[in-house]
């Protein structure tokens, strides 16, 4: 018998009078989880501690109010290219193209209107997993300066083990960048008033590709062994994150992309975190190249979220499964252009335990 349980209810509307349903996927005592129809974001995250007590372990905001008005990314499905595009130009068979500029003289995360600021068409589904969200958005030929149709699916489901997979799913009619991801803050603490530096991670991975002062990957892969990078056996955040490091400086903390072990070869695991007070572990799988680690540098204060607690530097960390930033402008990157007739798929799997 499956347990999932899937239930869609109203979460807000728009300016323009349409209605943003959210849907919440449970497994009783495991997990529960709630997605908005809006962004495709994930609202809330409830997971157990070690003494089975569920507290909800991602940033976010009460009303749908707080995510048309962010732009930090809280939650957010990111599309169509996670990270930068230096200058938002890039040339693909010949053609210039231009991309809305939104993050000093640079495109980020797909652009002011990228996928993130979208309503998406929602329906609940069930598979021999597990059960949950299928998010269908069409982004039309020229959104936010990228070329060509793209038809993207986006699902979230919840299994009977009480993983959340989200399977990424894009066709083009023409060849554009397709570089999805998941833009969730993490704070297994379950109270964001507390910084995540406390947090032991463990990334596999063993080289970062280095960035300029704007965040913009110089194209080189640098060895993590011996630096501040080096997370190959778990480090907690705040043990190096303000060390005397050129590439920490660049990003104010950690806002990098780290070069996964099992590059793209099929599912494989990329980042562990352990909270040592509640016990709470999160494991990101991947079927991506990358991973960006951001520890919240850029959160001041400014946004107040849920039950209107104010997100101080630093309460909330991203790991965020991807092609490698900028990899339009890098042959040496792996290639995130998608062409007419091949189809763009991508998997995370978040797995949840205590320690
Ligand atoms: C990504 C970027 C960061 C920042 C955050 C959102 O992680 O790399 O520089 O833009 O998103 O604030």
């Amino acid at each position: 018998m499956q347990k999932v349980t899937v239930q869609r209810s109203p979460f807000g509307r728009l300016a323009d009078g349409a209605q943003v349903d959210a849907f919440t996927l449970e497994l009783a005592g495991a997990a529960r989880v709630r997605v908005s129809a809006y962004g495709g974001a994930v609202l809330s995250i409830l997971v157990p501690d070690r003494d089975g007590r569920m507290g909800d372990v991602v940033l976010g905001f009460d009303t749908l109010d707080g995510y048309v008005a962010d732009d930090s990314y809280q939650g957010a499905l990111i599309g169509r290219s996670g990270n930068r595009i230096a200058r938002g130009r890039f040339a693909l068979d010949g053609h210039e193209y231009s991309l809305r500029i939104n993050n000093g003289p640079n495109h980020l995360h797909g652009g002011p209107e990228g996928f993130h600021k979208r309503l998406w068409d929602a329906e609940e589904v069930r598979t021999a997993e597990g059960a949950g969200v299928r998010l269908r958005l069409t982004s039309p030929d020229g959104d936010q300066g990228y070329p060509g149709t793209v038809d993207a699916t986006v699902t979230y489901l919840l299994t009977e083990q009480g993983a959340l997979r989200v399977e990424y799913d894009a066709v083009t009619d023409a060849p554009t960048p397709v570089n999805l991801t998941q833009h969730t803050y993490w704070n297994l603490s379950a109270d964001p008033r507390r910084d995540i530096l406390g947090h032991r991670l463990r990334l596999d991975a063993d080289r970062i590709t280095p960035v300029d002062a704007e965040l913009i990957p110089t194209g080189e892969l640098m060895p993590v062994a011996g630096t501040p990078f080096d997370f190959a056996a778990p480090q907690s955040i705040g043990a190096r994150v303000d060390g005397d490091d050129e590439q920490l400086r660049h990003a104010g903390g950690y806002d990098h992309n780290f070069v996964l072990r099992g590059a793209g070869g099929g599912l494989a695991m990329a980042a562990r975190v352990h909270e040592p007070e509640s016990g709470r572990v999160l494991e990101v799988h991947t079927t991506q190249p990358g991973i960006q680690f951001y520890s919240g540098n850029f959160l001041d204060g400014s946004i107040v979220g849920k039950q209107g607690i104010a997100y101080g530097r630093r309460t909330g960390l991203c790991l965020e499964p991807q092609g490698f930033p900028d990899a339009p402008n890098h042959p040496g990157f792996p290639s995130t252009i998608l062409r007419p007739g091949e189809r763009y798929s991508s998997l995370i799997v978040y797995r949840f335990a205590v320690e």
